[in-house]
């Protein structure tokens, strides 16, 4: 690791001063500023943009609500497909490294009024599932939550949860091998009820597929993969307001991409469509949205993009860049 990191106005310099045993497989770091202090309020569903080395950037849920922390812990599973982030973490890291975050950011809101809220995590998607219920817990509201995991070894904060009113597992080990029944749970929710769920994709799209008939904006889902394939079509033209400049993108290229070559600087940190910091307000044009990140109502607004991602239906895109 790095030495020395230097704080932008997008990153903080962090130590990295704990790791705990989480799960099989999973271990808790935590992260405080270098010279001690608070650091920026972690509200339930964030996530933060962790800087690896290699230019290397991962998101990872803050697992504890806390108006002002003056540590975030994460939890991050041991992937055996790993590109680097989760393997690095396991097998490199060390108690003392600095490394570089974001502030968090929050594309998984809680609806902290809501008359009941169905929480569900799968696997290491409990992380914000777990803030979640700590919150609502906090504030004394209505909530269910199922945890789901392939066997209870792999299970993360069982200690915790194990017992309490509201918390039910799920371990496909103990079930014959057969997954949660997402369907049947959403059908025993009360009127009004508000779902979250993150966990693996074949848990997300079941969860889709299960809440298809409910409001969309009582379906909350959070993704941590790409979820479309980025739109690299080309064949149209950025305006920049701000500068005036005009960039063309070119088959092959997302629109980040041709900024960048263009030399402008523009915000982007996953390149994937699920973490939110590219987002750039729309001034004219219609996107062509492949993101995560927007609801389906803010994506019929057409006044937000994820640039790293998404494209263009028209042949100039104004962009308040
Ligand atoms: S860089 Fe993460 S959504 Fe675009």
């Amino acid at each position: 690791m790095a030495d020395r990191v230097t704080e932008t106005e997008d990153t903080i310099d962090v130590r990295l001063t704990s790791i705990r045993f989480g799960a099989r497989d999973t271990n808790l770091y935590e992260f405080s500023r270098m010279a001690g202090g608070r650091l920026p309020p972690a509200v339930a569903g964030s996530h933060v943009d962790l800087h690896l080395p290699g230019g290397l950037v991962r998101q990872y849920s803050l697992i504890q609500p806390d108006d002002a922390p003056t540590a975030y812990l994460l939890g991050v599973k041991k992937d055996p497909q790993s590109r680097g982030g989760s393997s690095f973490l396991h097998d490199k890291a060390r108690v003392g490294d600095m490394f570089r975050i974001s502030p968090p950011r929050n594309n998984f809101p809680l609806v902290e009024d809501a008359p009941h809220v169905l929480l569900i995590g799968g696997g290491i998607g409990i992380t914000p599932i777990w803030c979640m219920w700590q919150r609502l817990n906090l504030l004394g509201r209505s909530v269910t939550l199922v945890y789901a995991c392939r066997s209870r070894a792999d299970a993360v904060f069982l200690a915790e949860l194990d017992g309490e009113d509201g918390v039910t597992f799920h371990f496909d080990d103990e079930n014959a091998g057969s997954v949660l029944d997402i369907e049947a749970l959403l059908g025993r929710m009360p009127a009004g009820t508000h779902a979250f769920c993150c966990g693996p994709a074949p848990m997300l799209k079941a969860f889709e597929g299960a809440a298809a008939s409910w409001p969309s904006d009582r379906v909350h889902v959070e993704y941590f993969t790409a979820q479309a394939e980025a739109a690299t079509a080309g064949g149209f033209t950025i305006g920049l307001a701000r500068s005036g400049k005009e960039v063309v993108v070119s088959p092959g290229e997302t629109i980040l991409a041709a900024l960048v070559r263009a030399g402008i600087d523009a915000p982007y940190s996953c390149e994937e469509g699920v973490c939110g910091a590219c987002m750039t307000t729309v001034l004219d044009g219609l996107p062509d949205h492949r993101d995560s990140v927007l609801t389906a109502e803010e994506r019929a607004k057409n006044t937000k993009i994820m640039i790293c991602c998404s494209g263009s239906k028209t042949n100039r895109l104004i962009l308040d860049l």
